[in-house]
């Protein structure tokens, strides 16, 4: 999502790559550096032993099948040909972050845009914008999955008839779902988490999210609902107080699809009310866990 495409993607544009009218480029492959490539190569060992057992199977999966277990930074082109392969999706390059009608046009013809450029070791554990690791890594496995793949290709096709003033409502629901979403499993580690696997790419790209957003006993953990989802501030510069969990990712495609649709084609009654804050629990909600609120900041929502 376009929420600061500015200063990485200007530098990037200054580098002298060529960007097409789409925002893609070709992935500089040549630019990629012995760093690069041990950073890729750590944070993918390190989240996948992080991850087993914690985030769901489809996911696990997935990174595999797609190739992702290289000890480098994965060549662009051979990601897409397995992801072809399993779903009919395919990756493209992008300097960074793309406008909102342009990602949501990609995402619509099954392109999911992916960051070129791997963040330097210092930054491990927290960036702020997407780079590589976050885009390939976090998001991309699940495309493997026919259900979620679907579920992508519908939310694209959705949003781009959803109107300007709407976009934060779907901001919100892609944030809760795509980047931070749990989903119920049966078979979830006992202690591990309360019957929750993580499936969203901004846990799973995320060391410290991965082991929070399952064990901590400090967040909400909310069943999801898409209105009550479409009204709820979120947090970008902290771990999520509230995490919404879906039981299935036929639920997520009804949600990103279908639900848009019809929440979206007036969104007038959904902006007018006062939105929720991101730690607030509703009488209306269905608990599974109530957070401790340990460590939560007072304001910042947004
Ligand atoms: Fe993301």
């Amino acid at each position: 999502m376009a929420i600061a495409a500015t200063a990485k993607l200007q530098e990037q544009f200054d580098a002298g790559l060529e960007t097409r009218a789409d925002f893609t480029i070709d992935q500089p492959r040549e630019r990629y550096g012995a760093v690069d490539h041990a950073v890729w190569d750590q944070l993918y060992r390190r989240q996948m032993a992080l991850l087993d057992g914690r985030a769901c199977e489809a996911f696990i999966e997935g990174a595999q099948r797609i190739g992702l277990n290289v000890a480098h930074v994965p060549d662009f082109d051979a990601v897409s040909e397995r992801l072809m392969a399993a779903t009919g999706w395919r990756i493209v390059a992008v300097p960074g972050l793309v406008p909102d009608r342009i990602f949501f046009e990609h995402l619509a013809n099954r392109r999911f845009p992916v960051t070129w450029w791997m963040r330097r070791p210092d930054q491990l554990d927290y960036l702020q914008e997407p780079d590589c690791f976050h885009d390939l890594f976090g998001h991309v496995p699940l495309l493997a999955d026919p259900v979620f793949a679907d579920a992508i290709h519908a939310y694209g096709r959705a949003a781009l008839a959803v109107e300007d003033r709407a976009l934060p409502l779907l901001a919100r629901l892609y944030w809760y779902t795509v980047e931070f979403g749990l989903m119920r499993d049966a078979d979830a580690k006992p202690g591990a988490a309360q019957g929750v696997k993580i499936y969203g790419a901004g846990i799973v790209s995320s060391k410290g999210e991965s082991l929070y957003s399952v064990e901590s006993a400090a967040p909400n953990r909310l069943a999801f609902d898409l209105d009550r989802v479409l009204r709820t501030r979120y947090r970008i510069d902290t771990f999520q107080k509230t995490y919404f969990v879906i039981d299935s990712f036929a639920q997520l495609f009804d949600a990103l699809g279908a639900g848009i649709a019809a929440r979206l084609a007036d969104p007038e009654p959904l902006i007018a009310v006062e939105p929720h804050g991101a730690g607030d629990v509703l009488a209306s909600d269905t608990v599974y866990t109530r957070g401790t609120r340990e460590g939560w900041l007072a304001d910042g929502d947004v």
